[in-house]
């Protein structure tokens, strides 16, 4: 039977909350630390609680969430016999897998600021979600105040912007994965296969055909846990922009660019558009697969404001087939590849992720260029699957990075949040006729800057982890 009160929350139903602060901590003292992990599920209110996925009238105003490395379980004192029926590329650590993770260049582990240059001191990742600045403080208080327990080695903290938009300013988090066992078909009109539970959780059938990802011994500390990428990855806002407005000149030079934007179209890509304007706004939709206000290319390939307009429900209601206006170079169409015909046929929907994060540093205005020492700004993300090495590893080897799905892709890199650089980098641009314009010297614009593989516990778990040792 499955008990979704066992269920971590922020894995099947994301909070939506406007803020977030990541304390990476490195256990100080094992039995305190196994306290204090046994007081987070105890229902007594001395250590913030772990908020799961319980049904709830009304959302609380703070969660609470916790996440740990391989490091992690055996500073508590894991047997050895449990470390080792974790998966591998667990146990190696993000940063050991940083090259099929395009982890390169200026975006390898040994660029990584602290707490992340020192990856085996990273133990338990504890997320507080709240709708102020105030909140996080009080919570992160309240989790360290025993003081004996973890050496708090880093913070990072990230905040919403409004209508979800990220740096880059598209809207974001529109595609999740739904489950049969926990969301209403009825609620969601898109085509998309409901997931089954074991794409997310430990202990339950997965797409791949009578193959279950083993479950952690022992079974009390594995079954409904899954894992998490937590990655910081640094947005150049700057870089991009500068690229659209490259590429979109590059384009006013080229004979059939009228194909690609007919003249006298420029105001159905936004008011009041130049041609030029109009141009990187194409671009910056084919690089996605979506406009920035959300509206896929799929629905929508000449306008980010069709009429009538699409209903927000809409917004993920569409598959890829042959004649689709999205390129199959696109970060959403690399990511999820839907229903399109691509090379390994039986991943379609094996790798999908529960995508869970939020920016950090502030927006970029425009009008105000960033002075040598702005603070940095980019992504906080968590990508939570069964399996690291069979979800999110694989997309980010061969469909990210490489392009191994489908001929026309392969050798490049996904233009958004590959590992590009200027001297190899290309995307191209499709035309309605199928014909394209490549864009040569894509730059890289996102670089990672820490992370850690993490392994995120059910509340049994947790409680079996606190009662470690006793
Ligand atoms: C700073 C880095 C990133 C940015 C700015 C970014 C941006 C976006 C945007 C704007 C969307 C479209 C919104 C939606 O469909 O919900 C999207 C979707 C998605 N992204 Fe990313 N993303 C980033 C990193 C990543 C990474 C590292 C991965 C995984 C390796 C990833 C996987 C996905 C997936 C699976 C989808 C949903 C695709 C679908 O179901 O159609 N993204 N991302």
């Amino acid at each position: 039977m499955f008990d979704v009160t066992d269920v971590q929350g922020n894995i099947l139903r994301g909070y939506r909350q406007p803020r977030v602060r990541h304390l990476i901590l490195a256990v100080a003292d094992a039995t305190e630390a196994r306290s204090w992990l046994g007081a987070t599920v105890s229902g007594a209110g001395s250590v913030p609680q772990v908020t799961s996925q319980a049904p709830w009238d009304e959302k609380p105003s703070v969660c609470f969430n916790i996440g740990l490395t391989f490091e992690g379980l055996r500073a508590l004192g894991a047997a050895s016999s449990s470390l080792a029926s974790f998966p591998t590329e667990f146990v190696e650590g993000m940063t050991a897998r940083a090259e099929k993770l395009g982890d390169i260049g200026d975006s390898a582990p040994e660029h990584w600021p602290a707490p992340f240059d020192k990856p085996r001191d990273v133990h338990l990742i504890a997320s507080i979600y709240a709708k102020d600045v105030a909140d996080l403080d009080r919570v992160q208080g309240q989790a360290l105040q025993n003081g004996r327990a973890f050496r708090l080695l880093g913070v990072r903290e990230g905040f919403n912007f409004h209508g979800d938009y990220v740096h880059f300013g598209y809207h974001d988090n529109i595609s999740q994965p739904r489950f049969a066992e926990i969301h209403d078909p009825a609620d969601y009109p898109d085509p998309q296969p409901m997931a089954p539970l074991g794409t997310v959780l430990l202990g339950y059938p997965n797409n791949f055909e009578g193959l279950l990802w083993r479950v952690p011994d022992p079974v009390a500390l594995g079954r409904n846990g899954t894992f998490n990428a937590f990655r910081v990855l640094a947005q150049d806002v700057v870089g991009f922009e500068s690229y659209l407005t490259e590429a979109a000149k590059y384009l006013l030079t080229q004979r059939g660019v009228d194909e690609l934007l007919p003249p006298g179209d420029e105001g159905k890509i936004g008011p009041g558009l130049s041609r030029e304007a109009a141009l990187r706004e194409i671009v910056a939709a084919q690089m996605c697969g979506r406009w920035r206000n959300g509206v896929p290319l799929a629905k929508s390939p000449d306008t980010p404001y069709p009429e009538p307009p699409l209903p927000e429900e809409q917004l993920n209601n569409f598959d890829y087939p042959a004649a689709s206006g999205c390129p199959y170079s696109s970060h959403i169409r690399r990511s999820n590849p839907r229903d399109a015909q691509i090379v390994q046929r039986v991943a379609n929907n094996s790798r999908r992720l529960v995508r869970r994060g939020m920016p950090y540093g502030p927006p970029y205005d425009p009008d105000k260029p960033d002075a040598a020492d702005a603070p940095e700004r980019g992504l906080l993300g968590n990508f939570i699957g069964a399996s690291l090495g069979a979800q999110f590893e694989a997309m980010c080897t061969d469909w990210v990075n490489v392009g191994l799905q489908d001929p026309r892709v392969t050798g490049s890199n996904d233009p958004l949040i590959g590992a590009n650089a200027r001297e190899t980098g290309w995307f191209d641009v499709v035309l309605k006729s199928g014909n394209t314009f490549r864009l040569r010297s894509l730059p890289r614009f996102v670089r990672t800057r820490g992370g850690a593989y993490t392994f995120l516990p059910s509340i049994s778990a947790i409680r079996y982890l606190g009662s470690l040792g006793k």
